[in-house]
């Protein structure tokens, strides 16, 4: 049986990115996959929170995935916090991790930064919850962005650890699914940064609740070079932010960067950035007003993350008594 998981961090405004390099995704995969969507808001408190904001990012969050198509009565939608499994099986996965996996870990060393020995023990321990969140639902595959591949290798390095232990066969190596059209949407004010939301310019990204207005006005301020486009995407070398455009381009329209410069050979960026405004519009302009439609309605949402909360915990409560059982701990 295949069993998809994956989480996101419920930490300020959904952006373009997290759509095309993580949503959008998962609404496809929820055809074909037994599918369980988490916000993960224990991995959001590795850094400091504010309580009242990251309870609002958890349904600002929610309210995102329902209104980019994900259906919360066919997959599971909830917040992390809300299934106690998946701390005690990090508790139990980081018996079983030795220190040396954890230093490798290049998302830990950026995050600490200078003052290493500042950083929070759940900071350090972040991929070994990771790990916990994947395999207390057994999950087979697990979409993510190129940045969390690291971390994915470990949670299937952890689950190899506990098979060996116990000489079981009971936690399946869980496979990567990185996708490859715009994994990585880059800021339209710099085509060397990722759009991120904690960049200080809210012209860098444009956000999943941005209006047409928005939308439309932020591409037009997108940086660009005054060549035309080339017939074809090698003429895009060492031109970051038309790179950006095109492929931001061929990710909204499902096609490839060599149609969208077959379309676009010889135009000047005024002529595409007219038709990727369209284009843009018409993919997100309905997600951003039903996104609207959903946080007028709380309610709604906090149904679909205790409905969600109930089944997830039905799943990970049996993976523990399993757990313990084969570890020798209380039944
Ligand atoms: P984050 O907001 O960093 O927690 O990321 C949530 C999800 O969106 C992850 O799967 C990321 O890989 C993805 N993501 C975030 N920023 C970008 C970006 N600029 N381009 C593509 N994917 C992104
Ligand atoms: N660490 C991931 C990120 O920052 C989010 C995440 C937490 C996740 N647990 C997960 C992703 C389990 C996939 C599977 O994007």
């Amino acid at each position: 049986m295949n069993r998809i998981f994956s989480g996101i961090q419920p930490t300020g405004n959904l952006h373009l990115g997290n759509y095309l390099g993580a949503i959008r995704n998962w609404v496809g995969l929820q055809e074909s996959f037994e599918s369980i969507y988490c916000i993960v808001d224990l991995h959001a408190v590795t850094l400091p929170q504010d309580p009242a904001e990251l309870r609002h990012n958890v349904r600002e969050v929610t309210a995102g995935l329902v209104a980019a198509g994900i259906d919360a009565e066919r997959c599971i939608v909830f917040a992390q916090s809300a299934v106690p499994g998946h701390s005690e099986l990090a508790w139990l996965l980081g018996c079983l991790t030795p220190l040396g996996w954890l230093n490798r870990m290049t998302q830990f060393k950026e995050k600490a930064g200078k003052r290493r020995d500042a950083a929070g023990l759940g900071l350090y321990a972040y991929p070994v919850l990771m790990a916990a969140d994947i395999l207390v639902y057994q999950a087979t595959h697990v979409p993510v962005g190129d940045d969390q591949k690291q971390h994915l290798e470990l949670s299937r390095d952890i689950a190899g650890a506990f098979n060996r232990r116990f000489g079981v066969d009971f936690f399946p190596l869980p496979e990567p699914q990185i996708f490859g059209a715009a994994t990585r949407v880059m800021s339209l004010r710099d085509g060397s940064q990722k759009m991120s939301k904690s960049d200080a310019s809210d012209y860098s990204r444009i956000n999943m609740t941005d209006d047409a207005d928005a939308i439309a006005l932020k591409i037009r301020k997108a940086r660009t070079d005054p060549d035309p486009l080339p017939g074809t995407p090698e003429g895009l070398a060492g031109r970051a932010e038309a790179i950006n455009l095109v492929g931001i381009y061929a990710a909204l329209s499902g096609g490839t960067e060599d149609e969208v410069c077959a379309k676009y050979a010889g135009e000047m960026f005024s002529t595409f950035k007219a038709d990727l405004v369209e284009l843009a519009v018409s993919v997100l302009g309905p997600i951003g007003a039903e996104m609207q439609r959903l946080k007028g309605d709380p309610g709604y949402i906090d149904r679909i993350l205790r409905d969600g909360a109930e089944r997830a915990g039905a799943i990970a409560s049996r993976t523990l008594a399993e757990v313990h059982a084969i570890m020798g701990l209380a039944a």
